[in-house]
């Protein structure tokens, strides 16, 4: 059998209060939708269909998972949006539904509910809820057989007792599913066609509802509102910090970090309070990682530390680097084992070589930094010339002095020196003294100014300041 897809994400989130549709906002930095479809994809379908309606444009746009879209241009139910979305199920295959707005569902619940699905049986992602208000409930016979689900404002109050919820995730065969949705109607509360009337006509036509059910409560928690999508935020990022935690990493605070996508980690990691790591990250052994800081698409090597209020943006980092507090590192920047990069310091596109520093208020763009290279306080590659950017080139054992500015393209030769405050236009041979400053002279005598004798009148003398 072949198994396709369905997500539902044609409602408007009208509690969000946003002119973003629900399913494009996000949960730890990824939008609930592509959750939904990364969660699916495990169950390698051969299509995914995708039903939209408010805010369609957008989410085509956002969205680059290989998804078909259908139009649902008047929201009319779940039963309804589903059917939307029939035209490229066969007889044969096995239909996973799921909702855009519940994101956090694990693969391992999706192909539970996907392998209970068969011609005889559908599947339904059930759970047992302390509090199922809002909800369908689940009916069940003497036997404890599924008949079928009510829906909350459809419920009697015996069954607004029943504590067994609707996910709305459900698994079933192609004919079924058309067979289901041409015969329901929607003569209930909401006047919508509800996709949850299938189960009473699957009942009726002799077939088996199988419930499978997620490992935590989470894995079906749907977002209507912001409060939701910050409750589920903590939970998600709960659940990673305990990750981070179980694979050795020490967490200061495991409620004040943030992981925002994917990150491998080495044992002996120690990460303080309020860092946010964002896209890709790979954090090598024995890292110490400082408050805030932000993390993203990084790689850093064992052993390296990166002080309070850094942040890294696409960089890789040797080992037994230092980097901050305070330092910036920007798309391309490359440091070696033992490179040193200390307070404001700005790198961006450029290769730091072994045991090089940068320690303080520099600026170094696209820039080659051989190995044991010293960049002095103050000192700026001048890259850009208001239209093109141009290289910095510092050879190996290379020491800069103090605010230089190196006007690019330019190259500095193995072990040369540049004077404090030089401003480099041309190239400098290998182990030269470059200067450009301006001698000093020194005038003998030199009376400085007097300050003025202050008013009697103290009150006058403070208008005066402040005037
Ligand atoms: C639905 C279920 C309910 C279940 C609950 C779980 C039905 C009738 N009820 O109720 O049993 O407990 O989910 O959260 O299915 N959608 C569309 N088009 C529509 C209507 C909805 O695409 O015309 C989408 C929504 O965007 C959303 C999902 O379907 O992603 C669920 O719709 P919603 O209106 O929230 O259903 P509930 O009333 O919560
Ligand atoms: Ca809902």
């Amino acid at each position: 059998m072949t198994t396709k897809i369905i997500v539902l994400a044609a409602g408007k989130g009208t509690r969000m209060k946003s002119a973003k549709p629900k399913v494009l906002h996000h949960v730890a930095g990824k939008s609930m939708l592509a959750h939904v479809l990364d969660g699916v994809a495990s169950l390698n379908p051969v299509s995914t269909t995708v039903v939209i309606g408010h805010g369609s444009e957008q989410v085509r746009e956002e969205i680059t998972h290989p998804v078909e879209w259908a139009m649902q241009t008047e929201q009319l139910g779940t039963g309804h949006a589903v059917q939307q979305a029939l035209t490229g199920i066969d007889d044969s295959d096995k239909v996973v539904i799921a909702y855009g707005d519940v994101p956090l569902t694990r693969p391992e619940t999706f192909a539970a509910l996907h392998d209970v699905c068969s011609n005889k049986t559908v599947g339904l992602l059930t759970v047992f809820m302390d509090d199922p208000t809002g909800y369908g409930r689940i009916v069940r016979d003497a036997d404890s057989r599924v008949t079928g689900i009510v829906e909350q404002k459809d419920a009697t109050a015996e069954q607004l007792k029943i504590t067994e919820s609707n996910s709305g995730m459900l698994s079933i065969q192609g004919d079924h599913l058309k067979d289901f949705l041409s015969r329901i109607d929607n003569n209930n509360a909401q006047q919508e066609y509800y996709l949850t009337d299938i189960f009473s006509l699957a009942v009726a036509d002799g077939l088996t509802i199988e419930t499978v059910h997620p490992q935590d409560e989470w894995e079906v928690a749907g977002v209507n509102s912001r409060v939701q999508l910050a409750e589920l935020e903590r939970i998600h990022q709960m659940n990673q910090a305990t990750i981070l935690m179980d694979n050795g990493v020490t967490l200061r605070d495991p409620a004040r970090v943030d992981v925002r996508g994917p990150i491998s980690t080495g044992t002996d990691i120690e990460i303080d309070v309020n860092v946010v790591f964002c896209g890709t990250n790979t954090i090598g052994d024995g890292v110490r990682i400082g408050a805030n800081c932000v993390i993203t698409n990084s790689i850093i090597g064992a052993g390296t530390v990166i002080e309070p209020n850094s942040i890294l943006e696409e960089t890789v980092l040797g080992e037994s680097c230092t980097v901050g507090p305070f330092a910036r590192l920007r798309p391309q920047a490359v440091l070696a084992d033992n490179a040193k990069i200390g307070n404001f310091v700005e790198i961006k596109k450029a290769n730091i070589g072994v045991g090089s520093k940068v320690n303080h208020l520099s600026y170094v763009g696209d820039a080659e930094v051989g190995n044991n290279v010293n960049v002095g306080a103050g000192t700026i590659t001048c890259n850009y010339d208001g239209a093109n950017k141009h290289k910095t080139v510092m050879e190996d054992d290379v020491f800069i002095g103090s605010n230089s500015a190196l006007v690019a393209p330019v190259t500095i030769g193995k072990g040369s020196t540049i004077g404090a405050g030089s401003t480099i236009t041309r190239d400098v041979d290998s182990d030269k003294l470059a200067v450009t400053r301006s001698k000093q002279s020194e005038i003998d005598g030199w009376a400085r100014p007097q300050k003025k004798k202050v008013d009697e009148n103290p009150q006058q003398d403070i208008f005066k300041k402040v005037g």
